[in-house]
């Protein structure tokens, strides 16, 4: 069996990894009846994410292998992103004709992979179905939804996405429950992450040295801290929701403990396009990194006191590690993840009001872990087995 896998954004990668490694595994053991049933794996990565920081790194720390191929697509518009990545997918599709193209999360690279792939006549798994925010405002939601109906087969990770996807009328031969597969990732380095200094992390990855005058690093390992992370467009992309979040931030956050900001680059790009860039710089207790890796992630969210987040992989990764959440969304495309499904995570949209009170009742929330059904660190495994058993 040939299978071409894809790779588009920082999201993705965590998914892949266990995916390529199960199909190692298998590949290592596979012996049926005296006959070598191998998988032929090739990994496609589109480019659209493409720093040191946003791509190549998680490759290393997560033990990828290297991609066979790169579309080299980078950013772009949502058109141009989609398109880009179907003109030069389709050529990848002649040459190699797999069995299977699986595509993983909601990204652009996920949607145009699978349009290109059903347009081919190719077979599309979609690891991660049946997810749904009800939002058509979220490119993501729009991918959610063309990839679902395109795949011949929805690996789900929770039930309430094999129910969406029941009431959306698809068949149940199409469905398979298999657990998330982010889960894999974080078990297989929880270990690893959970050895690493908070302080050297720091160090490492400060956006700006000049900060180190305000803040004394090395006390860190004993101050509780708030991590944040947010990119959404409908959170960064407009100065009169930007400029309150950032004044909510420094005004009650930082007035609290130290926070924590990896920033990503599209956050970046619009505080200094709105001219709030030094106003955050010069902030006395936020703290601003670059974007980090898997494990620093990892790391910081075990110990902080309170993630404020509008990542729906955070939200997950709270979920297991018990880290109260603040969801900067007003809706989530993964309830499971919230207080009233027994995790750890609430809306709290963007307005300021709200953020302020709910953010000071979480600071008296404890941490919690929970394990929904199947987020065991065996999906991977279980897809291999879906796949093959589909061949
Ligand atoms: C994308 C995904 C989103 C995911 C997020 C995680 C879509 C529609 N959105 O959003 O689902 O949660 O990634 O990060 O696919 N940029 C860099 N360096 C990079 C990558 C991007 O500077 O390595 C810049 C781009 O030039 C662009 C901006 O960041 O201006 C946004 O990148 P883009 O790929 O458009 O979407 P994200 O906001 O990252």
């Amino acid at each position: 069996m040939k299978i071409i896998s894809v790779v588009g954004a920082r999201p993705n990668f965590m998914k892949i990894a266990p995916f390529c490694h199960a199909i190692e595994r298998w590949n290592q053991k596979s012996e049926v009846g005296g006959q070598k049933s191998e998988i032929e794996h090739i990994l496609v990565h589109t480019g659209q994410h493409y720093d040191e920081r946003m791509s190549a790194k998680f490759f290393d720390a997560l033990n990828i292998p290297r991609p066979d191929i790169d579309l080299e697509v980078g950013s772009g518009t949502h058109a141009e992103q989609v398109g880009n990545t179907m003109i030069a997918f389709e050529k990848v599709l002649k040459q190699h004709r797999p069995d299977w193209v699986v595509v993983v999360g909601d990204v652009n690279a996920t949607c145009a992979c699978s349009i290109t792939a059903k347009k081919e006549h190719i077979k599309v798994a979609h690891i991660e179905a049946g997810l749904r925010s009800f939002d058509m405002e979220m490119p993501e939601e729009i991918n959610r939804l063309v990839t679902d109906r395109l795949s011949d087969l929805l690996l789900t990770p929770d039930q309430l996405s094999n129910e969406n996807l029941r009431k959306e009328g698809f068949p149940e031969d199409r469905i398979q429950f298999v657990g998330n597969i982010m889960i894999d990732t974080l078990e297989e380095h929880r270990d690893t992450a959970g050895q690493m200094d908070p302080a050297a992390i720091i160090k490492s990855n400060i956006l700006c040295p000049e900060q180190f005058q305000h803040f004394n690093v090395s006390a860190f390992q004993r101050l509780p801290f708030s991590l944040l992370t947010m990119h959404r467009p409908s959170n960064v992309d407009r100065p009169e929701v930007l400029g309150p979040i950032l004044d909510f931030l420094l005004d009650d956050v930082c007035a609290n403990m130290p926070l924590i900001w990896p920033i990503h680059p599209r956050t970046q790009k619009q505080l200094q396009s709105f001219g709030l860039w030094e106003k955050a710089l010069a902030a006395p207790n936020l703290i601003l990194l670059h974007p980090i890796g898997y494990h620093e992630m990892l790391r910081l969210n075990m110990d902080a006191t309170v993630m404020l987040t509008d990542s729906g992989g955070l939200q997950e990764e709270c979920c297991v590690l018990g880290t109260p959440c603040l969801t900067l969304r007003w809706n989530t495309e993964r309830p499971i993840t919230l207080r009233e499904h027994g995790g750890a995570s609430v809306l709290v949209g963007n307005n300021v009001d709200r953020l302020r009170a709910e953010f000071h009742t979480t600071l008296q929330s404890p941490r919690t872990p929970q394990r929904p059904e199947l987020w065991d660190g065996h999906t991977a495994d279980r897809i291999v087995q879906a796949l093959l058993a589909r061949q």
